[in-house]
């Protein structure tokens, strides 16, 4: 059937999604798969998505869109509505993938480690952060991806700074107990872990630079990770993968650390697939080429 890659939307990772499905669009045709790309809601913002999906014949739908407005539900509910199968997790589970605050309740309420947090509302939540945090913290809009408005603070003055930096983009932003240690990420392919990466950047953190234009992020796959903790952080992935209800392939975010503890910091329902990315990277330790997941993905749909 026609397999039509949904991508680029309006929400702060357009940029990200226009390269994401540029790729997925380029492999799928390479794999010989009857595809074409809708960028939704044009260059212009002005088409209504319904609109341009009645447009054409369609099978199923390859969605590859970030953020809100695409990764979050809402057009996992549009397609639902016009019978049209996509690819990746349900309503409920987009929904809770992308709102961090909630990813990290239901990974409480399922006795799964997450960093300790503050939700900042008001300027006492400042002083409750000093109270139940340390130094250094992680400043997150809830509903954003590609680390964008996102702050690494050191004291107080840093804080107040970040969260009215956050705020521009989110009406909820959390503080997050920085994990001193490593930074990994571990893709999902129906319920299955894939290999690990370990992310080491210069950066502060593994920022939007660190993601898609430095070249001096370092991935690793030959980490230092015994067997067993291996088996752990795979194990812990598909665990958070399988409480949210994500389907067909996802990304967990995970700190260790020193330890040796894992935390989980959220899952990504609809990851990148940039020529930066880290699911095609995971997908290539384990022998399987960047066509034959994309395919994997779209059979599933
Ligand atoms: N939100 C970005 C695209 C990712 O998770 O890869
Ligand atoms: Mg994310």
């Amino acid at each position: 059937g026609r397999v039509a890659v949904v991508y680029g939307g309006n929400s702060a990772e357009r940029p990200v999604s226009l390269k994401s499905g540029e790729a997925v669009l380029q492999a799928l045709l390479r794999a010989g798969v009857d595809a074409f790309g809708i960028d939704l809601f044009g260059p212009d913002g002005a088409l209504n998505p319904i609109a341009q999906l009645s447009e054409h014949k369609i099978d199923r739908v390859f969605l590859i869109l970030h953020g809100r407005g695409g990764e979050d539900g809402t057009l996992q509910g549009l397609l639902e509505m016009m019978n049209l199968p996509y690819t990746g997790s349900g309503v409920s589970a987009s929904a809770i993938g992308m709102d961090k605050l909630r990813s990290k309740q239901l990974f409480v309420g399922a006795n799964l480690p997450t960093p300790p947090f503050v939700v900042l509302e008001t300027d006492d939540d400042l002083n409750r952060c000093e109270v139940e945090l340390d130094y250094p913290m992680m400043i997150k809009p809830a509903h954003e991806g590609s680390s964008i408005g996102m702050h690494k603070v050191r004291n107080r003055a840093e804080l107040t700074a970040a969260w009215e930096d956050a705020c521009q983009y989110d009406s909820c932003v959390i503080a997050e107990q920085w994990i001193t240690g490593s930074e990994f990420t571990v893709a999902v392919l129906n319920n299955k872990a894939l290999p690990a990466i370990r992310l080491e950047t210069p950066h502060d953190f593994y920022d939007f630079d660190a993601k898609y234009q430095a070249n001096d992020t370092r991935y690793m796959f030959d980490n230092e990770l015994s067997a067993k903790q291996q088996e752990d952080l795979h194990t812990l992935s598909e665990k958070a993968f399988k409480a949210l209800g994500c389907k067909d392939w996802a990304r967990v975010d995970v700190m260790q650390d020193a330890a040796g503890q894992f935390y989980l910091l959220e899952v990504n329902t609809a990851p990148g697939m940039t020529d930066h990315s880290l699911v095609p990277m995971a997908a290539k330790e384990a022998g399987i080429s960047f066509e034959q997941l994309v395919v994997e993905i779209v059979s599933e749909a």
